[in-house]
């Protein structure tokens, strides 16, 4: 099994390299090869996805990746920015289904924004659909653009769209998902407003003829954001486009105290896949040492679960997260009084000491 390591920008190649140690710190065999991504490729190829890291991608089983994006970026021209590796790995990939589970860890109630109540137990599963929608619409509103902007242009515009198929296969990902969980699908549309979420609604009705045994709800956009702040607990798993889904999910993270703490899987039809946090590059406290490499060791947890069938090594890592969150370790997204405050590689190494079954007492402060 060869697993493509791609550590992007910002803290990603902190978060990565803890995420690394701890795939190292099971007994399995596996074959890494890092590659650059995002503005460290273009820094030093002039290219966010290089041609090797797209082919190292390709060949992979399957890909970890870290985030992309830095300010310094601002001024490139579309298509050279950090953020288009990603886009591109997913669109030429064909990755379309993206898990965004957010799990409340009971150790971490108290780190919500909401009250305990509200979230206590929270489990729920965004599916967002990732390689269309206004994403990857056409033509894209660039024939004016300048270094990635628009001086003195009077208009600029993206287009969305989805296409039947497209929809029919995000669909039957989230029916068959919802069947092994409590069965019941809520689809987020803004069909009121909008052609294509229309379309959309339409589309997963009538996939849904073919799972009578789950429940199935449509839901507003702006709405579900009112829903998952008012009462979270009520959705199960929710389905959308990738527009509203990359809203959705960060505003489902907070509820579990911190978007540090959430892993996403994007799969293609065959359940191959790239892994990442839910997050981004957080530039700001890159170079630190202070990020929360959770979410990424999370993902690592999701690669063996969805796409190397290593159930038992997935449920390792999950329950050694568990256990230094038991033991009061926190990164400082996540701290609290009364709580530890560790670093980056901290972290990681109470998490790797979990996994091998040793116990360590950490008593680094940061
Ligand atoms: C995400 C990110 C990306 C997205 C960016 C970095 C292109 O926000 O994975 O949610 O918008 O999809
Ligand atoms: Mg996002």
């Amino acid at each position: 099994m060869k697993i493509a390591i791609l550590p992007g920008d910002g803290i990603g190649p902190e978060i990565v390299a803890e995420a690394v140690r701890v795939l190292g710190a099971l007994d399995l065999k596996f074959e890494t090869e890092t590659a650059l991504v995002g503005g460290a490729a273009y820094d030093a190829h002039g290219h966010p996805l290089p041609e090797a890291t797209l082919k190292l991608a390709r060949e992979a089983d399957a890909i970890l990746f870290g985030a992309v994006g830095d300010w310094k970026y601002d001024k490139l021209d579309r298509p050279l920015r950090p953020e288009q590796a990603i886009l591109g790995l997913r669109k030429q990939l064909g990755l379309f289904a993206n898990f965004r589970p957010a799990l409340c860890y009971p150790q971490l109630t108290h780190a919500s924004s909401l009250k305990p109540e509200l979230v206590a137990g929270l489990d729920i599963l965004i599916i967002r659909e990732l390689t269309g929608d206004i994403y990857f619409g056409q033509p894209r509103g660039r024939r004016t653009a300048v270094d990635g902007h628009f001086p003195g242009a009077e208009e600029a515009f993206d287009t969305m769209r989805y296409s039947r198929p497209e929809i029919e296969r995000i669909a039957h990902v989230a029916f068959q998902a919802a069947r092994k969980r409590s069965k019941k699908v809520t689809s987020v549309d803004k069909a009121n407003v909008l052609e294509t979420f229309q379309f959309w609604k339409d589309v997963v009705t009538e996939v849904h003829a073919q799972y009578p045994d789950v429940e199935l709800q449509h839901m507003y956009v702006d709405n579900a954001a009112m829903q998952l702040v008012k009462a979270p607990k009520a959705f199960d798993v929710v389905v959308t486009g990738n527009m509203f889904g990359d809203i959705l999910s960060d505003e489902a993270a907070m509820l579990t105290g911190s978007i540090g703490m959430l892993p996403s899987a994007s799969l293609d039809k065959d359940n191959k896949g790239l892994y990442e946090p839910s997050h981004g590059s957080a530039p700001d406290i890159a170079g630190k040492g202070v990020a929360n490499p959770l979410a990424t060791i999370l993902s690592v947890a999701m690669m063996l679960r969805y796409t190397l069938n290593q159930n038992a090594a997935a449920d390792r890592i999950e329950s050694a997260v568990q256990s230094v969150l038991s033991a009061g370790l926190r990164t400082g997204d996540i701290w609290s009084e009364g709580t530890t405050k560790v670093g980056t590689r901290a972290m990681g190494d109470a998490v790797v000491a979990a996994v091998a079954g040793t116990t360590k007492t950490i008593t680094t402060k940061t």
